[in-house]
């Protein structure tokens, strides 16, 4: 099957530092792909200039079969090309259901042909307890944002992503902070939306990356140095050598 997002020799230049420098990516539909590697690797470059809040520097984003590379972020959005929002853009004094029920009104605003107000209305709130249940937050829905545990904040961010329909969605660390309980909620929930969608992951938990990933890819100093499955990655030698002296990475270096 032909991949959903590819990357030809993407690059990203700050000044004189190469952020990104010819990344070669095809991530399959229905998929995990996890991208590790250690602190400024270039991974989150990776998903700004994917999703469009950075320019490439040289090189292609085909998504689809389309040449996007160009494309403004909210046309890329439109196209089911989503990541989760910061946690400052949750409006923290509303509750999770309004949240979501913005985000999702926002969405179906720009794409339904007739959004008659009446029939609208039910559809977004039907769509919205839908979503909310998707991602395990129905217990606090009427909960204000700001009153929920940090591991529910970051689910909320999720839901909001999933709000846009997303064909892929790129996640960069949703576990960052979490308790191991919440870390392994958020788990079973991104591996459950691979079943829907495509899913790019940018985690460095381990275990995380290790437990619910299809395909690796390791990024060092901008570039790809390896790629493969879990077992593949946790095994290669400049894997281990490139996260040498990170404590951070040390399930990787036994
Ligand atoms: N806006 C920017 N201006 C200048 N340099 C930048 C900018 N964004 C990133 N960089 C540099 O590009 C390189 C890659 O950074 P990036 O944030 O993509 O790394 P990362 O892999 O996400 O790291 P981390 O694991 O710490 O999140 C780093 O050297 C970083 O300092
Ligand atoms: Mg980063």
């Amino acid at each position: 099957m032909a991949p959903i997002l590819s990357t030809r020799e993407l690059s990203r230049h700050f000044g004189g530092v190469a952020a990104l420098n010819l990344v070669s990516l095809d991530i399959e539909d229905k998929q995990v792909r996890s991208i590790i590697g250690p602190n400024g690797a270039g991974k989150t470059t990776l998903i700004n200039v994917i999703t469009g809040r950075l320019e490439a520097s040289a090189g292609q984003v085909i998504y689809q079969g389309q040449d996007i590379t160009h494309k403004p972020v909210h046309e890329r959005v439109r196209l089911g090309l989503c990541r989760t929002f910061q946690i400052t853009s949750i409006f923290m004094g509303l509750t999770v259901f309004e949240n979501v029920r913005i985000a999702r009104q926002a969405h179906l605003g720009g794409s339904l042909k007739v959004f008659t107000p009446r029939h609208g209305l039910k559809r977004v709130n039907e769509d919205t307890e839908r979503i909310i249940e998707r991602v395990g937050l129905s217990d606090v829905a009427y909960q204000t944002a700001s009153s929920l545990a940090h591991g529910d904040q970051r689910v909320l961010e999720v839901a909001l992503a999933l709000a846009g329909d997303p064909k892929v969605i790129l996640l960069d660390e949703p576990a960052a902070g979490m308790s191991p309980t919440e870390t392994e909620e958020i788990s079973r929930l991104i591996r459950d939306l691979a079943d829907e969608m495509a899913v790019v992951l940018v985690e460095h938990d381990m275990e995380v990356v290790m437990s619910i990933s299809d395909t690796i890819t390791v990024l060092h100093q901008g570039g790809v140095i390896a790629e493969g499955k879990p077992e593949e990655i946790s095994q290669n030698q400049e894997v281990k050598d490139a996260y040498l002296g990170s404590e951070k990475w040390a399930p990787l270096v036994m």
